[in-house]
């Protein structure tokens, strides 16, 4: 029988030129699978932890040695021996190796990078494609594609972190991808003329100086109806408010300046709904803003989707109190906040028994590794959130959900959207 022979690390750099893990699982069987672990910039304060080095010495402190001993050391001689095939009992292994609530003896990023690894390993000795190998799903996901970008992300003078199209009335991926990309090129004209920046933020959307979410969302409905697609194309935000959160209250200091209660953040988001096609809202209110989130959900909830990113971390505990309290509709599933596949798709059926839309996520600092291209196909999980059209770590995972759309003979596109 195949059993794991050893698990290796290297230290690599993700798209913003800091160190990130990659983790190598080999086989007795001789196969290999790989992994790379991405990287949050706009971390949510619950997140399993990421280990870093703290070497001033090195990348500044944020060196990944340490994790990538842990995978070559007490990672790979417990798992030495194991099957690949049970992704379970591979994970079962990790998390009590570390034997942590947050993931901070090992690392989370050292823990994920083993467990994406292995059940890559799995999927390759098995002879099938990740997505098969993860699950039985045929949904090509309609793609969350963040054009501008603002926040954490950018240094620009936008709050709001990102600006996302949301081509959902096609027939198929590779259409709405096209539109989008369309649209995105449109859009550069369009700033252009205007004499505004076209230089790119972290996620590879635009980050040009505009003076508030409202400019924003108005720059990208001209672009949509100059590209012809307003039937077509909707708009989604990531607002990440919790980075703009102090002392109960909610200050848009790269832009307006105004200082909102959680109230009043609520009422902001009312109004641009009401003006712009707005069909999905992330992170509208801050991480423990448990109240604030559930007014959000009562006067948006049934026309708004409304995504829990830092609320919830992609924990089940978390989204268990927000199932019970009616806090959000919608989960944004990243697999790097709690550290392990079982426990991201143990939140995806969490979430999908609660009649609550998940979307797969990448983070704002990433790699060339498709995981999660995969995973949203395997899951049925109907949508994915990673980026612009443009930059490499993020075209690859559109371009595997291209390929994957030629592979998959009856696959469909999306799920009925708005909820
Ligand atoms: P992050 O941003 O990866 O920097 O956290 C992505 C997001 O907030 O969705
Ligand atoms: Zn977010």
């Amino acid at each position: 029988m195949t059993t794991i022979k050893a698990i290796e690390g290297l230290e690599i750099l993700d798209s913003r030129g800091f160190p990130t893990v990659k983790a190598r699982t080999i086989l007795t069987d001789g196969t290999i699978g790989e992994a790379m672990v991405p990287s949050g910039a706009s971390t949510g304060e619950h997140e399993a932890l990421e280990l870093r080095d703290g070497d001033q010495k090195r990348y500044f402190g944020k060196g990944v040695q340490t994790a990538i001993n842990n995978l070559s050391g007490a990672i790979s001689s417990a798992l030495r021996g194991r099957s690949p095939f049970s992704q379970k009992e591979v994970d079962g292994i990790l998390l009590e190796l570390d034997g942590t609530p947050n993931k901070s003896k090992l690392g989370a990023n050292a823990i994920l990078g083993a467990s994406l690894a292995c059940a890559h390993a799995a999927a390759k000795s098995s002879r099938l494609e990740l997505f098969e190998y993860l699950g039985a799903g045929t949904t090509l996901p309609v793609p969350l594609i963040n054009v501008i970008n603002g926040g954490a992300h950018a240094d620009n003078s936008i709050d709001f972190q990102e600006f996302m199209l949301v081509p959902h009335k096609f027939e198929k991926f590779s259409e709405a991808l096209r539109a989008a990309a369309e649209v995105f090129q449109t859009l550069k004209k369009r700033l252009k003329k205007d004499g505004l920046s076209t230089g790119i933020g972290d996620e590879g959307g635009f980050a040009p100086n505009l003076p508030s979410a409202e400019s924003a969302l108005n720059i990208l409905c001209e672009a949509i109806a100059d590209t012809g697609y307003e039937s077509k194309i909707s708009l989604a935000l990531d607002v990440a408010a919790s980075e703009f959160f102090k002392d109960g209250k909610y200050t848009l200091k790269k832009s307006t300046k105004e200082v909102l209660t959680s109230s009043g953040m609520v009422e902001l988001l009312e109004s641009l709904v009401k003006k712009f096609p707005i069909v999905s809202i992330e992170d509208g209110l801050s991480e423990d803003d448990w109240d604030g989130w559930k007014l959000l959900t009562e006067r948006l909830g049934s026309t708004v989707q409304l995504v829990g990113d830092d609320l919830f971390v992609t924990n089940t505990k978390r989204l268990k109190r927000g199932i019970e309290e009616r806090s959000a509709n919608s989960i944004l599933i990243k697999l790097n906040q709690i550290g392990t596949l079982t426990e991201t798709i143990d939140a995806i059926k969490m979430a999908h028994d609660a009649n609550m839309t998940a979307i797969i996520s990448h983070r704002s600092g990433e790699t060339e590794d498709t995981t999660i291209a995969d995973l949203a196909v395997a899951t049925n999980a109907g949508q994915i959130k990673t980026g612009s059209v443009c930059r490499s770590e993020r075209t690859a995972k559109y371009n595997r959900l291209l390929e994957i759309e030629t592979l998959l003979k009856d696959s469909v596109f999306g799920k009925p959207f708005p909820r």
